[in-house]
């Protein structure tokens, strides 16, 4: 308690930036779907807030976890371009994770610029710039540490502004070299595979915090690439 105490009143004198920023090979668990599996022995755990009771939270936290808060960032037909529509939804899901005592976020559906969406409007490769740095300092200036949810092609503008990344299946598709900016900063980077996963001694040797989940994301059969390139269950 006292060392929080001392690096919250360090953080409030200095304006530094005291949000969590994990450094490469941070494990971590995924789980969105289904009570919550509490026992697992890593750092990181990324959650739905919604389902998660208070107390399940608190006792995360007071084991020393890193609770992030997983969101789904307004549904695909909403107009990113509308932040004064979308910023009180989004700002208000910020200040839930805060009241939660999370220590970040993980806002999905940061890359609907690659899709023409049900609403049959069209977002450009700026407006999601412009609404995803929007998001990362909305989520700074309460002290969250934020990640960058799949969105590869805007990896070299976004590296700055995020804190993590986090990932499906880049192995699947051959794109994880695509993710090397943010290991090059020494941002970690979360990747999730849903079919057997192959490549944990390149996931390992390329630095990046690799699980294999189910798709349902709730928590049954979880591994993750060990230090030795292994896949282990965890
Ligand atoms: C996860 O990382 C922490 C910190 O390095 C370590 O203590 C723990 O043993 C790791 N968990 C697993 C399952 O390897
Ligand atoms: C859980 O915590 C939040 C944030 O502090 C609070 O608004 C909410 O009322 C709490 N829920 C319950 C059931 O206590």
């Amino acid at each position: 308690m006292v060392a929080v105490s001392v690096v919250l009143i360090f953080c409030v004198i200095s304006f530094a930036e005291c949000y969590w920023k994990p450094t490469p090979l941070t494990n971590w668990t995924w789980q969105i779907m289904g009570t919550l599996d509490t026992s697992k022995n890593v750092v990181m755990y990324d959650i739905d807030l919604w389902d998660t009771p208070n107390n399940t939270i608190t006792a995360l936290k007071n084991a020393g976890k890193k609770v992030i808060y997983y969101f789904r960032n307004g549904e695909s037909w909403l107009d990113i371009r509308r932040l004064d529509i979308l910023g009180p939804i989004m700002a208000a899901r910020l200040d839930l994770a805060k009241a939660k005592r999370c220590d970040g976020v993980e806002p999905d559906n940061v890359d609907v610029y690659t899709q023409i969406n049900g609403g049959g409007f069209r977002v450009t490769y700026q407006d999601q710039i412009i609404y995803n740095t929007w998001l990362a300092r909305e989520a700074h200036a309460r002290d969250l540490s934020v990640g960058l949810k799949n969105d590869l092609d805007q990896v070299p503008d976004l590296v700055s502004h995020f804190d993590w990344a986090i990932n499906e299946q880049c192995f699947v598709y051959n794109e994880c070299d695509t993710l090397q900016p943010f290991i090059r900063a020494n941002k970690a980077v979360f990747n999730c595979e849903y079919a057997t996963h192959r490549n944990c001694l390149k996931a390992v040797q390329s630095k990046m915090s690799s699980i294999q989940a189910t798709l349902a994301l709730d928590g049954k059969n979880m591994k993750m690439c060990n230090a030795q390139g292994q896949l282990v269950p965890f």
